[in-house]
């Protein structure tokens, strides 16, 4: 293997320490793990700042009406949410939680975008209470409810529509979300989404401002991108005639890639951008219509690289001519993603980064459960027991899945910079774990 320092998986920080291991911003990563413990998290905010500055100049810079809207749900948090205020994005949330956590970072409510296709009435509330900018409604019921809501509290909302463009990505089944076959969105196939346009803007407290579809995630192939824009602004244009849709906004979704494995590499960023945008210049073109303001929904392309798990060795168990099992202190209770999706993750022994790797190893978890790997036929040096693992590209959706299976508590994280490190979110602790059983807190 090349240089795993070099690598596009590990946060750009990443270098040898003064000791010769692994270190992030500037932070040798065993003495993190002897300051707040294992298994660590550790997001490395220049790269989470780079990200951001490489969507808005990639975007902008050909299409200068875009907002870059961060998609929470792979990393909430109110110190990530306060960076992603900072850097100019809008930031979008799935749940009461989620806005929960965009309203305790003080996140600009103009900036905010609610999606999720089963909003309930308290979490409308709330958001259209917080004059939040954006509600991606993705039922009829919720158009009904929404309008309610909103009425109820003198609002004329402003929202767009979620549609089904039924185009696939080829992404994993589970993650794929914008097929005929999907519980998200208006189909365009099947007639739902004319209905829906012509009921939502016949609804004197909501304001139809835009269209949105998101095909899944992660897309490591362009053209979907494009397919999907053609089809959805030439529907848009229909509406237009048919019901007077004026398309002020429009948003082709997330889904941009990350290298997990060296292997296995995403298109550059400018190449998604150049896709989308000359996708919808060509279709607005070929449709007459406006050029809408453009909105951007990444979410682990924003915080995956940034984030690196780390893990501490254990029991290691060889089966001679099958495997050796090298057993970490975490495992699908913190990334249930290789379990879930089979998602492969690269793997880096944090004190000899670049010791020749001559074994090949399967990490396993701590988990009651056969199925909790975190990294299948690895190549490492010979594991050695109270060692340091570290899976890079682990910002994205792995504490976000994380589960308290086992009663295991979840890790804490810290952000670096600079040589400096702060606690984001400390480890849960077994009162934690109990406080929400009635008399026994
Ligand atoms: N916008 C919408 C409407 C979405 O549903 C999603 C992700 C995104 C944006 C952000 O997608 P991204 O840029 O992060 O790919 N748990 C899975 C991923 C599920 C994504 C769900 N929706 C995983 O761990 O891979």
């Amino acid at each position: 293997m090349s240089n795993i320092l070099e690598s596009e998986l590990l946060p750009i920080t990443a270098d040898l320490s003064a000791k010769n291991r692994l270190s992030i911003g500037g932070c040798d990563v065993r003495d993190l793990v002897q300051r707040y413990g294992s298994p660590l998290y550790i997001y490395d905010e220049a790269t989470l700042r780079g990200m951001c500055r490489d969507f808005v100049d990639s975007f902008t810079n050909l299409y200068p009406r875009t907002q870059i809207e961060y998609s929470s749900k792979a990393f909430a948090n109110p110190s990530i949410s306060k960076i992603i205020d900072e850097e100019g994005l809008s930031m979008d949330v799935v749940t009461g939680g989620e806005l929960a956590v965009a309203i305790a970072a003080d996140f600009p409510p103009e900036r905010l975008n609610f999606h999720g296709n089963n909003k309930g009435r308290e979490e409308l509330t709330e958001a259209v209470r917080y004059g939040i900018g954006n509600i991606t409604v993705d039922s009829f019921a919720e158009i009904d409810l929404l309008s309610e809501v909103a009425e109820e509290l003198g609002v004329r909302q402003n929202i767009m529509l979620r549609l089904s463009p039924s185009i696939d990505p080829h992404t994993h089944l589970l993650t794929t979300t914008g097929i005929l076959d999907s519980k998200f969105g208006f189909s365009i196939e099947t007639g739902d989404a004319e209905i829906a346009i012509e009921k939502a803007i016949a609804k004197p407290s909501l304001n139809t401002e835009g269209l949105h579809f998101h095909l899944g995630s992660p897309i490591f192939e362009l053209e979907p991108y494009s397919e999907a824009i053609d089809y959805v602004l030439e529907f848009a244009s229909r509406m237009r005639k048919k019901f007077g849709l004026e398309l002020k906004k429009f948003s082709p979704g997330g889904g941009f890639a990350v290298g997990y494995v060296t292997n296995t590499l995403p298109p550059a960023m400018g190449e998604y951008a150049s896709e989308i945008v000359t996708a919808i210049r060509s279709a607005c073109d070929r449709y007459g219509l406006d050029e809408p303001e453009l909105i951007v929904e990444p979410g682990r392309a924003i915080v995956g690289r940034s984030g690196v798990a780390v893990y501490t060795v254990g029991g290691i168990k060889t089966i001679p001519e099958v495997r050796t099992y090298v057993s970490v202190d975490g495992g699908m209770g913190d990334n249930i993603r290789p379990a879930l999706y089979e998602s492969e993750y690269a793997v880096v022994p944090v004190d000899r980064p670049l010791a020749e790797r001559n074994h090949t190893v399967t990490v396993a978890g701590k988990f009651c459960e056969s199925g909790d790997v975190l990294a299948r036929d690895v190549d490492l040096p010979e594991p050695e027991t109270g060692e340091l693992l570290a899976l890079p590209a682990s910002g994205a959706y792995c504490l976000m899945m994380a589960s308290n299976y086992n009663m295991q508590t979840r890790p804490a994280v810290v952000l670096v910079n600079q040589g400096t490190s702060r606690l984001i979110r400390r480890r849960e602790t077994y009162k934690d774990l109990l406080a929400s059983s009635i008399d026994f807190d």
